[in-house]
């Protein structure tokens, strides 16, 4: 490896950059490297993608995201086709950002990061380092991705190419804003190949960037925060389910605990969603199951997130039952789809299965979700307006806690609805003294009352 001159180029901004997948992660990725100075190549097998990308067109809804990616195209700092070979053979650095999702029975799928390292390697000349951005479990990168590379190129890491983990951490809506802010993780295939991918990310952003040993430790630390926040929402799940049944109210429970100095606040909910969170558990799972261990805690910590929908459900169905009316034909106020706050996603989103449930007991739903005003999600469509989803309404359900439903007119919106007024506050966002007098109302964890 002549990482000299590997570094020499990184300092005088000749380097050049392929980044593989143009999605939510891969454009910001490569974008940033654009703006950083270097030239790029983005890549992705996605041809309708590429051309809209060529033409500034983005999906992507991260603030600041197309402005940066107008200067790019215009400055000729980008390029995107589908031509791997070309990328890999005139780039020095090779970035992956494809996903890597688990499938319906809980395995991670790794079909894509396959497919681009045999790619890689078919092309690989020496003097290259691999960055892989995409989430994978601690052995990926060094007992399957690095083999394949090996194999199909017939070099030999460290001696001739290089590959690290910088596993991305970015959040959703604030891709653009954090780039600067949130430390990256960065491990090497060697120490010195480690120290040297530092300083290229210290060249494009002014985030700390902090090495660790390897890639398999890098993606380890990904995970680990990603499962710590996965179990402490589980925990508050079991408490809010529990405490339901004892009649003690979860959030005055957790914001009397979070008095405490060495307490941590984590919220229950109606589930856990996003590209994350629920998936990273499993790649841990499959790893230890390749060591005989079974991590119980990660394991069960899923099942109770995965069952909040459910929850949700029955609390809906109890809030109509208090005031006489059963699920079926009862119509439902869905307010919120995305699987957080303040952004336009639904991968994987709570809201989602507790539509489902929902159709599935034959409720009519009526949908508003200021990010998908009007817009058709699989067998509904999102309401026009906030209004008209609370027409004849017999239960409005919260999913998400956008900003948006923070501060509503119940006192005008109770007026369109069907009898009693009936909420049920999956994200525990109101404060029952401010709403309105008389409302049937109930959270995660917060026992049903008239106010
Ligand atoms: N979205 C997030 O918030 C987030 C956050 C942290 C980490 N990640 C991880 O980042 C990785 C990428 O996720 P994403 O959200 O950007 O996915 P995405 O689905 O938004 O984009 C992936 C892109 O890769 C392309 N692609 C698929 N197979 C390919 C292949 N073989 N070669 C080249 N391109 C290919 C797709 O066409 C798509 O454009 C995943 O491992 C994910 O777990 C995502």
């Amino acid at each position: 490896m002549n990482i000299e001159y590997l570094e020499d180029i990184i300092e005088s901004k000749k380097l050049t950059v392929a980044v593989f997948g143009l999605g939510r992660i891969g454009l910001p990725t490569a974008l940033m490297y654009a703006k950083g100075g270097y030239q790029v190549n983005g890549i992705d097998i996605n041809l309708e993608l590429i051309e809209d990308l060529k033409l500034k067109k983005t999906f992507i809804d991260e603030p600041g995201l197309p402005e940066i990616l107008n200067d790019m195209v215009d400055s000729k700092k980008i390029t995107f086709s589908d031509n791997f070979e070309f990328a890999i053979k005139n780039s020095d650095v090779i970035v992956i950002c494809v996903p890597t999702p688990v499938s319906i029975n809980k395995v991670p799928n790794y079909v894509a990061i396959k497919d681009v390292a045999q790619k890689i390697g078919k092309f690989l000349s020496p003097n290259k380092i691999i960055i892989n951005e995409s989430s994978v479990s601690p052995t990926t990168i060094e007992t399957i991705i690095t083999p394949i590379i090996e194999h199909e190129s017939h070099l030999k890491v460290n001696d001739d190419f290089g590959i690290c983990s910088c596993p991305e951490r970015a959040d959703p809506g604030k891709i653009v804003e954090n780039w600067n802010k949130v430390a990256r993780i960065v491990g090497g295939s060697s120490d010195e190949i480690g120290k040297t991918i530092v300083k290229l990310y210290q060249q494009i952003s002014l985030a700390q960037i902090y090495q660790v040993s390897t890639p398999g430790t890098a993606n380890a630390v990904k995970l680990t925060e990603n499962i710590f926040r996965d179990v402490n929402i589980a925990l508050m799940n079991e408490f809010a389910v529990l405490y339901e049944r004892l009649g003690i109210d979860v959030k005055e429970v957790i914001e009397g605990s979070s008095t405490k100095y060495n307490f941590q606040p984590h919220y229950p909910g109606p589930g856990v969603g996003g590209p994350c969170l629920p998936a990273n558990s499993y790649y841990i799972i499959q790893d230890a199951e390749k060591v005989d261990y079974i991590p119980f805690l990660i394991r069960v910590s899923r099942e109770i997130n995965d069952r909040m929908p459910q929850n949700v459900l029955e609390l809906i169905i109890n809030a109509l039952n208090y005031v006489g009316k059963s699920l079926k034909n009862s119509t439902i106020t869905v307010l919120g789809v995305s699987y957080k706050a303040n952004v336009r996603d639904i991968q994987i989103s709570p809201a989602m299965k507790v539509i489902e449930y929902l159709q599935m007991k034959e409720a009519r739903i009526q949908v508003w979700d200021p990010y998908y005003k009007s817009e058709k999600i699989g067998n509904f469509t999102v309401s026009d307006n906030l209004s008209d989803s609370f027409e004849n309404s017999d239960c409005v359900v919260i999913l998400t806690d956008h900003k948006e439903f923070f501060n509503l007119n119940f006192d005008s919106l109770k007026n369109q609805t069907n009898g009693e007024f009936v909420i049920v506050d999956s994200r525990n966002i109101y404060d029952c003294n401010k709403l309105p007098k008389d409302t049937i109302y109930c959270g995660v964890g917060r026992k049903l009352q008239k106010l």
